[in-house]
């Protein structure tokens, strides 16, 4: 049978500086994403990466006294890094200074010249370098400083004058807003659409899309003067990294369109509006959905280096490890809502559902069974309604509403769906005492035993998305095979064979101590 295409990528991140929470929170969302859907039995294609070109990364590195390809080597390798401690699935890992992606970006400058979509004029307007974005009047307040910026990222614009050539966007404002009302589903989550429909519905402006007063960019074909807007050789990572326009591995005709862009709130007018429009120009299908998910902060705010509130995605794996990091992260804030976090938030949800609830259901089902069944899975006699409810709860029908809560990004809502079943699971033990039965009525005490065995195992595989390596242990210790892991074994068909041997327990998810987690923030700070 063949599978289902599924292709999901992240924003690709700036180089200039290395990567902060924020970018590690996106890459996990759509790492678990990926992880689910590859489980859920879908061909998926995963891509994340680097951008690269721009004046804000020419600026850093002429700051740091080093050439723009050098600092972003550097710098795109902390990103490879974190992907990497982070336990991140990607199938690529995209960098725009490459020559596949740069070979790509001139042939769709071509296309959109060849299409009538490019002329030459003059802009004279406001640029902002931090946010590498163009701002309207509307858009600006003046600082008590006296200084213009942004109303909505609060960062400084600097007035710029020079020829530049442009891409008739205004061209295709119809055509976007026929866009978000034929495919109600390609901005979510919803309220994102309404902004950017009534953006569209003010009137579009023809978007400059290159530069001449800096060079680190792609070189305009035919007027080298001029390098491409950073954003517009950005966007089209998304087609460069399967090949477009050649095509030699069948990745275009495999994957594209994309099924999501996940991207943070703020970059949702780049995905939304110029990406669509881009595509169009190029005849090429447009993406299902652009996901806009929410940003972190901490005590409210947003993380800055100036405020000192930042989390460093490496101190966070190196105190909680890459499972509990990411279960933390993924369950703490709605996905695509702001939400606060903090260490002793994070700390608080880890020691209550990892270590409290999920692995001591783990750790006390699992001696038991060590101590009193031989160290087997045990045999069950007839089953009882109770056994019955707790079997439908944690298999098939957790596999529905998790999944359920999957197609729509809620990542926080499915992990509540987990714990509910590991909840009833908890109840199950104690009302059930398997330490009791094992005096009064052994038999009874061996379907108990198997009841919850069973149960761990549909945890284990549901929770393999997010906690990978731990629900790989938890797998391991009730002895399913590495071949039997994706979710057609949820459920009561693919049960436990009764008497196969099992590994000796041991704790999957250890308690956080509370000064360790403080410490571990001052450090950081
Ligand atoms: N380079 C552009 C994206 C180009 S995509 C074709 C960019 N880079 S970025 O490094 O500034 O941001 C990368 C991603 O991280 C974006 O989706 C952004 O929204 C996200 N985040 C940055 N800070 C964040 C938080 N504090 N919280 C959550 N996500 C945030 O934009």
């Amino acid at each position: 049978m063949t599978k289902q295409p599924f292709y999901i990528t992240t924003a690709i991140s700036y180089v200039n500086a290395p990567p902060h929470i924020g970018h590690a929170y996106e890459v996990i969302g759509a790492d678990v994403m990926a992880r689910f859907k590859r489980l859920d039995g879908f061909d998926v294609y995963f891509l994340t990466g680097t951008d690269e070109h721009g004046q804000k990364v020419q600026k850093m590195a002429q700051s740091k006294d080093k050439t723009p390809q050098a600092f972003c080597d550097e710098i795109a390798a902390t990103f490879q890094d974190m992907a990497d401690y982070l336990n991140i699935s990607n199938d690529q890992f995209i960098r725009t200074t490459q020559e596949s992606h740069k070979e790509t970006s001139r042939s769709v400058w071509e296309k959109l010249t060849a299409a009538g979509d490019i002329y030459l004029n003059k802009y004279a307007g406001w640029y902002s370098v931090r946010d590498e974005a163009y701002y309207g009047e509307d858009e600006m307040t003046t600082r008590e400083d006296g200084k213009k910026i942004c109303t909505a990222t609060g960062t400084e614009v600097e007035w710029i004058e020079e020829e530049s050539y442009f891409f008739k966007l205004s061209a295709y404002e119809q055509k976007l807003l026929d866009l978000y009302e034929s495919q109600p589903d390609f901005i979510q989550p919803s309220f994102r659409r309404n902004e950017v429909t009534s953006f569209v519905k003010q009137g579009l402006k023809d978007l400059s899309i290159s530069r001449t007063s800096f060079d680190w960019g792609i070189k305009v074909p035919g007027d080298e003067k001029h390098v491409m807007y950073v954003w517009v050789d950005a966007l089209i990572n998304y087609i460069s990294a399967l090949g477009y326009p050649a095509d030699k591995d069948g990745l275009m005709k495999k994957y594209w369109p994309c099924d999501v862009h996940l991207i943070g709130k703020d970059i949702v007018r780049f995905h939304a509006v110029y990406w669509p429009a881009i595509l169009m120009s190029l005849g090429l299908p447009l993406p299902k959905r652009v996901f806009g998910h929410g940003f972190l902060l901490t005590g409210g705010n947003k993380m800055s280096k100036s405020v000192g509130n930042v989390i460093s995605p490496r101190a966070l794996v190196d105190k909680f490890g890459a499972d509990s990091s990411r279960y933390a992260l993924m369950r703490e804030v709605t996905f695509g809502q702001d939400g606060d976090i903090s260490w002793p938030l994070m700390t608080a949800r880890i020691n209550a559902e990892l270590a409290n609830n999920i692995g001591n259901l783990v750790q006390r089902t699992l001696s038991q069974i060590n101590k009193n069944c031989d160290g087997k899975v045990p045999q069950p006699g007839i089953l009882e309604d109770v056994d019955h409810a707790l079997l439908t709860h944690t298999g098939q029908e957790m596999l529905i509403n998790v999944r359920g809560e999957f197609e729509k990004l809620q990542f926080s809502r499915a992990l509540e769906e987990i714990v509910r079943a590991a909840n009833a699971a908890n109840a199950y033990i104690d009302e059930q005492a398997p330490w009791t039965l094992k005096k009064t009525d052994p038999a009874r005490m061996q379907t108990v035993l198997y009841v919850l065995a069973e149960t761990i195992r549909n945890l284990g595989l549901i929770l393999q998305p997010f906690v990978p390596v731990a629900a790989y242990k938890i797998l391991d210790q009730v002895g399913v095979a590495p071949d039997q892991r994706d979710f057609v074994y949820i459920g009561a068909q693919h049960a436990l064979q009764p008497a196969t041997p099992l590994p000796k327990p041991e704790g999957v998810f250890p308690r956080i101590v509370e000064e360790e987690a403080e410490a571990a923030q001052e450090k950081t700070a």
